[in-house]
């Protein structure tokens, strides 16, 4: 199968620092279990978290087009809007982000991710929350405008969740076996455990987990939706897995029960943090060192907390815990973490 693998991987340019260290976290002890971290985080500095691994085949699917301009989509402190504009400077391209915000005749300040946005060049069109369901037409209209204007726009979808965007996790599930060989046995299965936003990386990890046998070598994968709910994620992560089989029929047979969402954890809802949330945080950081955020990371991590409190084995013998990135959209508003320090 991994030559079948290789054979079909379609071209990809490299962008993110992989293979990414792991280790154990203090925290699980006081849960009574392991909780293994694979640093995700560290895939890069303003290139950092889950979505460069989706954007190095993107990206090279941008320049064999020989696209001028990529454009995406996401909410105003999207981590994958602004990896997306670095990773365009950083190849010689141009960007256009349209970002979903509260007043678009107010954009937001420039913070966090934004900042870093318009550091990069990138252009944003800010659009109104009812817009957002207009994202696609409103992404081809701004193609159209690159198009007059003589470039060549690529346009990547929601949080680089496609078909081709799904082959950086199935290449980070090739990582994850190196990783966790010696720690992972049938007799002592482990549980890959992801944030879910927009279903892509967990849908490369599906992938990955049907592609590679993991559940031979007793390991398994459960992502943590940070909004919407499991239908919802089932039927996204299926359309993905279903898109990339008939795009090269690799044989992955991917069914819902395959797909595995750990729901009841969004809070609040997208975005919005409770304060138990916010200090699970704060006490991952005081016992590991470790920075989590509070739109991904730091809720599926305190919905993974929340897990294991009921039931330590709930997830096997460990958990090995994918920190996606994020940590920018800390700095967006300091001053909702500020009120649990
Ligand atoms: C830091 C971080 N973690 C996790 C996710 C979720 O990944 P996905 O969109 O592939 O579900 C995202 C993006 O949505 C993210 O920015």
């Amino acid at each position: 199968m991994l030559e079948r693998l290789e054979n079909k991987e379609p071209p990809r340019v490299r962008l993110a620092n992989t293979p990414t260290r792991g280790h154990w976290l203090r925290y699980g002890e006081q849960l009574g279990t392991k909780i293994w971290v694979k640093r995700d985080d560290h895939t890069g500095s303003e290139l950092s978290g889950n979505k460069v691994r989706k954007l190095e085949y993107l990206m090279a699917e941008a320049l064999q087009q020989q696209a001028t301009h990529v454009i995406t989509c996401g909410g105003e402190q999207s981590n994958h809007a602004r990896a997306t504009a670095m990773a365009a400077t950083q190849l010689g391209l141009k960007s256009v982000l349209v970002l979903r915000t509260e007043n678009p005749e107010q954009p937001p300040a420039t913070t966090g991710n934004i900042l870093l946005d318009r550091l990069a060049g990138a252009e944003i069109r800010w659009i109104s929350r009812p817009a957002w369901r207009d994202r696609n037409r409103l992404m081809a209209e701004e193609a159209e405008r690159v198009r007059s204007a003589g470039g060549k726009p690529y346009i990547i979808p929601e949080g680089g969740s496609n078909a081709l965007g799904s082959w950086g996790y199935l290449r980070a599930a090739r990582e994850l076996v190196e990783d966790l060989a010696g720690i992972a046995a049938p007799e002592n299965p482990v549980t890959i455990v992801y944030a879910c936003g927009s279903g892509g990386t967990g849908a490369g990890l599906v992938l990955g987990c049907k592609l590679l046998g993991l559940s031979a070598l007793g390991i398994r994968v459960a992502g943590i939706n940070v909004c919407d709910d499991r239908p919802y994620f089932v039927d996204a992560i299926g359309k993905i897995c279903g898109d990339f089989e008939e795009r090269w029929q690799l044989d992955a047979r991917v069914t819902p029960g395959d797909i595995d969402i750990v729901d009841g954890h969004v809070g609040l809802g997208y975005a919005k943090s409770r304060p138990e949330e916010l200090a699970t945080i704060r006490d991952v950081c005081r016992s590991d060192g470790i920075v989590l955020d509070p739109v991904y990371t730091g809720k599926a991590f305190h919905g993974l907390v929340t897990e294991l409190k009921k039931d330590p084995k709930r997830f096997g013998a460990a958990v090995a815990f994918i920190h996606t990135g994020g940590m920018f959209g800390l700095f967006a508003n300091p001053e909702t973490i500020g009120g649990v320090l």
